[in-house]
């Protein structure tokens, strides 16, 4: 089956001639979308294995979250400064902390606000309890953290990219999963470590258990501050709430963003009281973070997630995903190198190129993104069911066994 969306390529040109090109736009025009599907303006059918990378998480068009947004329009109450309290906010904060190690939470707008928030606390907290020029950050190699000065110095990709520099000095980077190497970075001047649980764009590398718990026992004993970015594995993504319940270690600092919104713009870090008690009126801020939609929408979607029979699903569909992921890796031969990652959040290495592998798996209706150098990233919708994936694992297969593929040099 090759689909083909002959409108969209009219849209495509348009996005070309008006937008700036930093994200190649594909030919295939989306238009609307419902579960686990997206369609494109020809009204053929794709099955998103992205899900926004990671941010869908129940999905398109789920009640809950169409309820949070028409709930606060009916109000047509979507907005105020942020000094007022209302219900969205508070029953957000107060369902995300009662389920979470930390105590308190700021809402904000993305993954890489988050981040900086989460840089500014950890450099705020050594300033008053360390000392003034304790300001350095030990990250790691592979790492993603978003595109905000703060966060893309803390990402390797910095530094492959002089023209954007000078970046924010103090940042070194260890190898992840080796503990030794962040052990031989520690000074009395670093006061953070910033992680992702599993490393998400940098190629879906699972941290493990030992070498995450390693690196809270690291932290408590230097009073360095854990930042665990878990905007990528938080919110169900790994069959747990947050991601480091699953690999049961507990930050100081947390950062959430993608799915904490279902689809809807929203990021938030989290603290403990001891850690974000440094924090003053005045001291940080957002214009729109935490506003009265966006809070509402993270209330109905995290009351959907967090339910025991909603995570116990998301693991069940990780095992099931695994499973036949490795009978496919059994059945066709060298042409699935590894399999990688962590709950519904998936990586498979293969022999063949990924941008053409990725487009011809667009061409037979399944959306899947790149990580790393040359990582098929699976990322579906939480709600994603056994008989979708078995859909994903035939349209897979059919690709990579059609003799259509260039493969790796
Ligand atoms: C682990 C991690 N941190 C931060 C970010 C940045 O989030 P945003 O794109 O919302 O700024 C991302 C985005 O992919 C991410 O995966």
């Amino acid at each position: 089956m090759t689909i083909k969306n002959s409108s969209g390529e009219a849209l495509q040109k348009r996005a070309n001639d008006s937008i700036m090109p930093l994200y190649p736009h594909k030919h295939i025009a989306l238009e609307k979308a419902d579960g686990c599907y997206l369609y494109d303006t020809d009204g053929n059918k794709y099955l998103d294995c992205a899900a926004g990378i990671a941010v869908s998480s129940l999905g398109h068009n789920h009640p809950a979250f169409n309820k949070g947004v028409q709930e606060q329009l009916d109000k047509g109450f979507t907005m105020c400064v942020g000094s007022f309290a209302h219900e969205p906010k508070v029953n957000a904060a107060e369902l995300l902390v009662n389920n979470c190690c930390s105590d308190k939470i700021f809402f904000c707008n993305s993954g890489a606000e988050a981040v900086e928030g989460a840089l500014k606390l950890a450099r705020a907290y050594a300033h008053y309890n360390r000392s003034e020029d304790c300001k350095e950050f030990i990250v790691f190699k592979n790492s993603f953290h978003g595109r905000t000065y703060g966060a893309v110095s803390g990402t390797q990709k910095s530094l492959s990219q002089p023209q954007f520099g000078p970046y924010l000095p103090g940042y070194h980077f260890a190898d992840f999963n080796d503990l030794d190497s962040v052990k031989a970075l520690i000074t009395d001047k670093i006061c953070g470590v910033l992680v992702e649980p599993v490393q998400g764009e940098g190629g879906l590398t699972a941290g493990t258990t030992e070498f995450l718990q390693g690196l809270q026992k690291l932290c408590n004993d230097n009073d360095i501050i854990l930042i665990s970015d878990e905007i990528q594995t938080g919110i169900g993504r790994m069959g747990t709430l947050f991601a480091h319940a699953h690999f049961d270690y507990e930050p100081d600092i947390i950062t959430l963003a993608k799915g904490i919104g279902g689809g809807f713009p929203v990021g938030a870090f989290m603290a403990k009281d001891h850690v974000c008690s440094v924090f003053k009126p005045g001291d940080h801020g957002t214009t729109y973070g935490g506003n009265p939609l966006a809070t509402n929408v993270v209330y109905h979607v995290v009351s959907e997630i967090v339910k025991p029979e909603f995570l116990a699903r998301v693991r069940e569909a990780s095992a099931y995903f695994y499973d036949q992921l490795e009978a496919l890796q059994a059945e066709t031969g060298d042409a699935i190198t590894a399999i990688k990652g962590q709950g519904l959040m998936i990586g498979l290495d293969t022999k063949f190129q990924i941008k053409e592998l990725l487009a011809e798996l667009l061409e037979n209706g399944l959306v899947a993104t790149q990580a790393g150098k040359n990582t098929l990233r699976l990322t579906p919708p939480l709600t994603i069911s056994n008989t979708e994936i078995d859909e994903a694992i035939k349209k897979i297969k059919t690709v990579i066994t059609s003799d259509n593929l260039p493969c790796l040099e």
